[in-house]
């Protein structure tokens, strides 16, 4: 049986009521302040004018990673380790590391004066519900993501721009995927439809260094900041070896397995899926990578402008073909294109479909599980 050294008795039945938990000060401080230093330099932009703040919601690629276990404190680790049944049971190294691909959430002009008028998001008005899936095809068990982790790099305030979740549409997820045994290809927009008539929100509220660890098969939307400061958060995964046993003999069940069984009200559930297993390049990584080229250009100049080798700006881009292939793998990057290609602009804002290659065409060559 799992044994539970790192998780209360409080923590798992909070993940099982509500599908997620927050572990305070979950992140080893060299990988906080250190990795924040040079955020506006990536940008080219300037922290306290917010008249250059280009964007109102940001997805940025990562330069930097390392190991879970080096970059959370002990107690983080326990915890991850514990909800999926122990590290051997984590992919060898598919989404192993944590790294450096700031999510910012900039507010906006015209959001001003709604906090202080005590105005409050509606998480019903949110436009982006979705789960985090877009580098497999979607099944029932899947476990290619079993959590879907946020770790705040910045304090993240009330009305602040903080993630919605939906706890209460775990179960129409589940439903719908056991009545899909044919899979889901992102994107995905009838899965989580029912997310918008829930009644079980929360939005992230928390500390610099704080994690949220969220069930992959729990809804989660951005939300309006109305307050104008640079939210930054991370957002990786925890990446399964096997897919989810929901008809374990011994009942060992996972916690996460565990979420899927109460959510459809069963003590197993036997899943056959009628289609292969896909994995692809993950499609809204596409625009994220496509910064990287700048935001190297920026660091290096700045690096150059202090009299530093613009050689030893900390960035995988600058380890060589080796170190830049496992980065790759690590990330799904040397995945083909699937079926419905990749986002190739946009700002992580919703779900915008540009599913297509430069020609037009698709390519149809999925690896398949
Ligand atoms: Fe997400």
């Amino acid at each position: 049986m799992i044994d539970y050294k790192y998780l209360t008795e409080e923590d798992r039945a909070h993940f099982l009521e509500r599908g997620w938990i927050q572990v305070p000060n979950a992140v080893n401080p060299q990988y906080l302040d250190p990795w924040m230093e040079n955020l506006w330099v990536r940008l080219g932009e300037d922290p306290n004018d917010p008249s250059t703040w280009k964007e109102e919601y940001l997805k940025m690629p990562r330069h930097r990673e390392v190991p879970y276990e080096e970059y959370c404190t002990p107690e983080a680790w326990g915890k991850l380790c514990e909800i999926v049944g122990g590290e051997n049971r984590m992919h060898p190294y598919r989404e192993r590391y944590a790294g450096d691909q700031f999510i910012i959430n900039f507010g906006s002009d015209k959001y001003d004066g709604l906090h202080e008028k005590g105005e409050k998001p509606d998480p019903q008005q949110a436009t982006g519900y979705h789960i985090d899936n877009d580098w497999y095809r979607q099944f029932l068990d899947s476990a290619g993501n079993a959590l879907t982790l946020i770790f705040l790099y910045t304090d993240v305030l009330e009305n602040g721009g903080g993630t919605f979740l939906v706890e209460d549409a775990i179960p129409g997820v589940c439903k719908y995927l056991e009545d899909h045994p044919e899979g889901l290809d992102h994107p995905y927009d009838e899965l989580v439809q029912h997310a918008y008539q829930c009644k079980k929100f929360t939005q992230i509220v928390g500390k610099k260094g704080d994690l949220f660890i969220t069930h992959q098969l729990l809804p989660h939307s951005h939300a309006p900041n109305y307050r104008r400061y640079a939210r930054v958060i991370t957002n990786p995964h925890i990446n399964m070896r096997e897919n989810h046993n929901l008809d374990r003999a011994d009942g060992d069940y996972n916690l996460c397995e565990q979420v899927i069984l109460k959510a459809l009200g069963r003590d197993h559930v036997s899943f056959t899926p009628t289609r292969d297993r896909l994995i692809q390049y993950p499609r809204t990584a596409f625009f994220k990578v496509a910064r990287v080229k700048e935001e190297l250009a920026r660091m290096q100049a700045d690096f150059e402008a202090k009299g530093l080798d613009p050689e030893s700006v900390d960035s995988v881009y600058l380890r060589g073909e080796n170190a830049v292939q496992e980065h790759k793998k690590r990330n799904g990057y040397d995945k083909e294109w699937g079926p419905n290609g990749v986002i190739q602009k946009g700002t992580g804002i919703g779900v915008e479909v540009r599913a297509v290659h430069d020609d037009d065409t698709v390519i149809p060559s999925p690896v398949v599980q």
